[in-house]
């Protein structure tokens, strides 16, 4: 198995260029199995889990072209992907496809609604929590689908071959369970309302590239969907979001590490909290015409404290990173997290530097230290693997990071990057 070896206490200076956010590129792909035509979509990341979606929605019958140059070549630029259903052969997802990576039974939406029917295996277990599917399953029962569980594999079937628009109220706010209701409700009779859906930006991203294929919808970018069925959906062209993910991680690295970083093609209004946090920090936090610009001259690292929220609050995706970066601040900080419930796996292999955080319940009280130490560190999941790089860049001497197909899933080129900028930083194979 693959691991990454750094030496830590080299400053940052230079440019990184934000990918294509996975987060965004996952249900957009997906959304091509509710047309016939092509759906073309452009910076699309390079990664595991896009590789993975595109083996599971082949199966499906989607016919995909990749353009424009591959992995390997000096272009940073993302790929422009083309994926055209024209029919869908198969309307089951295999556990097989499915238990490896849990956005991909999000087809359970364009399926059942285009097809009339679609099974799909429940998505197995996860290291940040339960992670359950009923808002989903409530969602679609509300449309009119009749849902049976069998054999671990979500049946469901739309009486007569279609959905019908109904008002959904989620109870909490989840990301995947509005993609999904809204993928779905494009095409059913009536019209649908979301109340409570996410605001994230992957959402709103989702919604115009929908619109764009044919779909009415009002009230994006608000808790407030309001989605008008139509017949069919067509072709379009559509831009994945920059990643407000790996901006984030980058920021934090640069300001742990000190330096001056310029996150080629960021967006700060994606990450506006995390930023302002940042900033509170005492790193300066600039926006530039072509991105967002951070910089620590030698100065310390103020302490603060954040709670996790869905957007537009402190993502959970960025907590992991952030507790990397306070774990060397000049104080004491506490650290809430509310969206998953076992999301701190990280504390124990972050305290394998020498990282002073004590864990009750939800929330982590972090002691920051003059000094972190390189070591040998294995992590659990995407954003928890990545906040060990990052204290590794910081830490005097040689940290070794196992297991880090989990970092392949959603960091594009990541020691490319970060080399890049001055890190000491290469990927031993084996
Ligand atoms: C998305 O997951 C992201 N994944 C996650 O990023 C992210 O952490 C999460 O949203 C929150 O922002 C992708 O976009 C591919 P949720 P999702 O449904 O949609 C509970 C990463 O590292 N819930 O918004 O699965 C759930 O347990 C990943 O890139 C139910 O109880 O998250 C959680 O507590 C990790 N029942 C909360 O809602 C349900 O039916 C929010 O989860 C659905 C969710």
């Amino acid at each position: 198995m693959d691991r990454i070896r750094l030496v830590g206490g080299h400053e940052l200076n230079g440019e990184i260029p934000i990918s294509g956010a996975k987060n965004a590129a996952l249900p957009l792909m997906i959304a091509s199995l509710l047309t016939q035509e092509p759906l073309v979509l452009v910076n699309v990341p390079r990664l595991a889990d896009v590789k993975q979606l595109e083996r599971i929605l082949e199966n499906h019958g989607v016919d995909i072209a990749v353009h424009g140059r591959r992995r390997g070549d000096a272009d940073m630029g993302g790929q422009r992907i083309t994926f055209t259903a024209s029919d869908i052969v198969d309307t089951t997802a295999p556990y097989e496809l499915v238990s490896t990576m849990r956005a991909s039974f999000w087809v359970i939406g364009p399926l059942l609604a285009r097809e009339g029917t679609a099974r799909v295996s429940l998505p197995g277990g996860c290291a940040i929590g339960t992670r359950p599917v009923d808002f989903y399953l409530e969602g679609l029962r509300a449309l009119g689908a009749e849902i049976d569980i069998d054999e671990g594999y979500v049946v469901a079937r739309a009486p007569g071959g279609r959905l019908k628009g109904a008002t959904v109220t989620f109870p909490k706010v989840s990301v995947g369970a509005t993609h999904v209701v809204m993928m779905a409700a494009t095409l059913a009779q009536g019209t649908t309302i979301i109340e409570n859906a996410a605001r994230e930006p992957e959402v709103g991203n989702l919604a115009e590239c929908l619109v764009a294929m044919g779909a009415k919808i009002s009230g994006i970018g608000t808790d407030r969907l309001v989605i008008e069925g139509v017949e069919t959906l067509g072709g379009a062209i559509h831009e994945v979001l920059p990643d407000r993910i790996e901006t984030g991680t980058y920021a934090f690295a640069a300001a742990m590490t000190g330096g001056d970083v310029l996150l080629r093609g960021a967006r700060p209004e994606l990450l506006q909290a995390a930023l302002d946090v940042l900033a509170r920090t005492g790193v300066e936090v600039r926006t530039e015409t072509d991105g967002v610009r951070i910089v620590r001259n030698g100065s310390g690292i103020d302490p603060v404290d954040i709670e996790t929220e869905p957007f537009p609050g402190f993502p959970t995706d960025l907590q992991a990173q952030f507790m990397a970066l306070m774990a060397r601040s000049t104080g004491v900080s506490s650290i809430r997290e509310t969206i998953f419930e076992n999301r701190f796996m990280h504390v124990a292999e972050l305290a394998r530097f020498g990282a002073r955080i004590s864990v009750d319940g939800q929330t982590a009280r972090v002691t920051g230290v003059p000094e972190l130490k390189g070591a040998q560190v294995m992590a659990t999941d995407l954003r928890a693997s990545v906040s060990l790089v990052i204290a590794g860049l910081a830490a005097r001497g040689e940290t070794v990071v196992n297991r880090i197909y989990h970092l392949d899933r959603g960091f594009e080129r990541l020691e490319d990057k970060l080399s890049r900028c001055g890190a000491q930083i290469e990927r031993i194979a084996g």
